[in-house]
C-alpha cells in the first residue's frame, strides 16, 4: 500500500473513532425527550439513564490501559468497534426485549465502555503512526469527527424528531436514534482490519522488525530508520526488563500534568453547553421549545467550522498559542453571557457570547488536549498514563454534566443564585487556570518526535 492510501486510512480510523464518540454521547440529548415519555421516567431515573454512558466511558477509559499494552491498540479499537455495535443494537431493539429501563441502561454503559476504550486508544493510535510534521493535524482529524459525530447527531435526531409525529417519536422514534449508530459502528469494525498496528507498541513488544517495516512505508527508508533507533532506545528499560517506577518523581509529575490539563478541558463548561444547550437556550435566551433542537445544531456547527482553525493551525503556531488565544476567547464569552445574565439583559449580546465561547474552545481547548495527551508522555509509560488522564477527564465530565443544573438552578422553582449566571463564573476561573497551567508546565511539542519530546521531561 502507498504512503498516501496509508495515511488516508489511519486519518479513517481516527475519524470514526472520533465520530462515534461524539454521536454516542450526543444521541442521547435529542433522544431523552422522548424515552422519558416512553417509558415515564422521574427526574432521578432520566438523570441515570442520561449519565450512565459516562460511568461506562469511565471504566472504559481505566480498563483500556492495561488492555492496549497486552493485545494493542488495534485489537482494543476492534473491541471497542464491538462494543458500540452491541450497544446500538441493544439500545434500539423493538419490543423484542420487556421494556424495561434496565436493559436500556445496560446497552447505554456497553456503549460507554466502548467509547471509554476508543477515547483513549485512538488518539493514541495516531499519534504513535503518524509522522511527526503532520501529528497534530492528524489527532486533531479525531477532534474534528468528534465533533461531526456531535452535527450529525443533532441533524438526525432533528430529522427523526421532525418527520415523525409526537406518539411515534414517543414509541419508537428514539430508538432510531439509536440504531441510526449502526452504521458508523459497522464501518468502523470492518475498517479496524486492514490498518497496521502501531509501531510503537510492536516495539514495546520486541517485534522491532515489523514495527520497522511499517515505520518503511509511513515516513520512507531514511526517516524510519532513524525512528526505530530512538524509540528502541526509549523502550531500553522496558526491553531490560526494568520495571517502569510509576511513583517517581518525573513520572508522577508528568503523569499529574496531562491529568490536570485533561479534566480542566471539561471544567471549561464545554459538555455542559453541549449537553443543556437546550435548556440555556430555552431557559437564558428564552427561545421556544421548537427552536431548541435547531439551536443545538448551530452550536455543533460553529464548533465543527473553529476546529478546522486549529487543524491547520496547529503544526504551524504550535499548540500552546492556541489555548492562549482559545482561553482568551473563552473567557470573553462567558463573561458576555454570565453578566447580560445576571443583569437579567438577555438577548443578543447573550447568545454571541455562546458562540464565541464554542469557537474559542473549538480552535483550542478541544483538540489541542487530545493532541498533548496523545504525545506527551513517554513511550513505555503512555498507556498507562492515557488512561488515567482520560478517565480523570470522564469523571469530571460526569460531575459537571451532572452538577450544571443544580448550580444554574434550573431544577428548582426559587430565584437561581446569580439569576443562573454562576456556573459561567466558575468555568470562568478554571480557564484561567488553564492559562497558568500552559503557561508554567505545558511544553511545546510541535515539529517534536514522540522521542524528543521524552527529552524535554528528563
Ligand atoms: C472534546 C472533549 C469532549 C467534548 C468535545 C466537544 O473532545 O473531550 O468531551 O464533548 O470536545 O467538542
Amino acid at each position: 500500500m502507498k504512503k498516501g492510501a496509508y495515511l488516508l486510512l489511519i486519518a479513517a480510523v481516527s475519524a470514526l473513532g472520533g465520530l462515534l464518540f461524539g454521536y454516542d454521547t450526543g444521541v442521547i440529548n435529542g433522544a431523552q425527550f422522548y424515552l422519558t415519555e416512553h417509558f415515564g421516567l422521574s427526574d432521578a431515573l432520566k438523570g441515570w439513564v442520561v449519565g450512565s454512558a459516562l460511568l461506562g466511558c469511565f471504566v472504559g477509559a481505566i480498563v483500556a490501559g492495561p488492555l492496549s499494552i497486552k493485545i494493542g491498540r488495534k485489537w482494543s479499537l476492534i473491541i471497542s468497534a464491538i462494543l458500540f455495535t452491541l450497544s446500538a443494537y441493544g439500545s434500539g431493539l423493538p419490543e423484542l426485549f420487556p421494556q424495561s429501563v434496565s436493559m436500556l441502561v445496560f446497552f447505554r454503559i456497553l456503549g460507554g465502555l466502548g467509547i471509554g476504550i476508543a477515547s483513549m486508544n485512538a488518539p493514541m493510535y495516531i499519534a504513535e503512526i503518524a509522522p511527526t510534521n503532520i501529528r497534530g493535524r492528524m489527532v486533531t482529524y479525531y477532534q474534528l469527527a468528534i465533533v461531526i459525530g456531535f452535527f450529525v447527531v443533532f441533524l438526525a435526531t432533528y430529522f427523526i424528531g421532525t418527520t415523525l409525529t409526537l406518539e411515534e417519536n414517543i414509541a419508537f422514534g428514539w430508538r432510531r436514534m439509536f440504531w441510526s449508530e449502526l452504521i458508523p459502528s459497522i464501518s468502523f469494525l470492518v475498517l479496524l482490519f486492514v490498518v497496521p498496528k502501531s509501531p510503537r507498541w510492536l516495539a514495546l513488544k520486541g517485534k522491532d522488525d515489523e514495527a520497522l517495516a511499517i515505520l518503511k512505508r509511513i515516513n520512507g527508508n531514511e526517516l524510519a530508520l532513524k525512528e526505530i533507533l530512538l524509540i528502541k532506545d526509549s523502550l531500553q528499560e522496558t526491553k531490560q526488563n526494568i520495571k517502569v517506577n510509576y511513583f517517581s518523581k518525573s513520572i508522577l509529575a508528568i503523569i499529574v500534568i496531562g491529568t490536570v490539563l485533561s479534566v480542566l478541558q471539561q471544567f471549561t463548561g464545554i459538555n455542559a453547553v453541549l449537553y443543556y444547550g437546550a435548556d440555556i437556550f430555552e431557559k437564558a435566551l428564552g427561545f421556544g421549545k421548537e427552536d431548541v433542537l435547531a439551536q443545538q445544531i448551530l452550536l455543533a456547527f460553529v464548533n465543527l467550522v473553529f476546529t478546522f482553525v486549529a487543524m491547520f493551525t496547529v503544526d504551524k503556531f504550535g499548540r500552546k498559542p492556541l489555548l492562549y488565544i482559545g482561553s482568551v476567547g473563552m473567557i470573553i464569552g462567558f463573561l458576555l453571557l454570565g453578566v447580560t445574565l445576571q443583569q437579567q439583559q438577555v438577548g443578543m449580546l447573550s447568545l454571541i457570547g455562546v458562540l464565541l465561547f464554542i469557537a474559542s474552545f473549538a480552535l483550542s481547548m478541544g483538540p489541542v488536549v487530545w493532541v498533548l495527551l496523545s504525545e506527551m508522555f513517554p513511550n513505555k509509560i503512555r498507556s498507562l498514563a492515557m488512561s488515567v488522564a482520560v478517565s480523570a477527564q470522564w469523571a469530571a465530565n460526569y460531575m459537571v454534566s451532572q452538577s450544571f443544573p443544580v448550580v444554574m438552578g434550573s431544577e428548582t422553582n426559587v430565584q437561581a443564585p446569580w439569576n443562573g449566571s454562576l456556573p459561567y463564573f466558575i468555568f470562568i476561573a478554571f480557564i484561567l487556570v488553564i492559562v497558568f497551567v500552559t503557561y508554567k508546565f505545558i511544553p511545546e511539542t510541535k515539529g517534536k518526535s514522540l522521542e524528543e519530546i521524552e527529552g524535554f521531561w528528563n
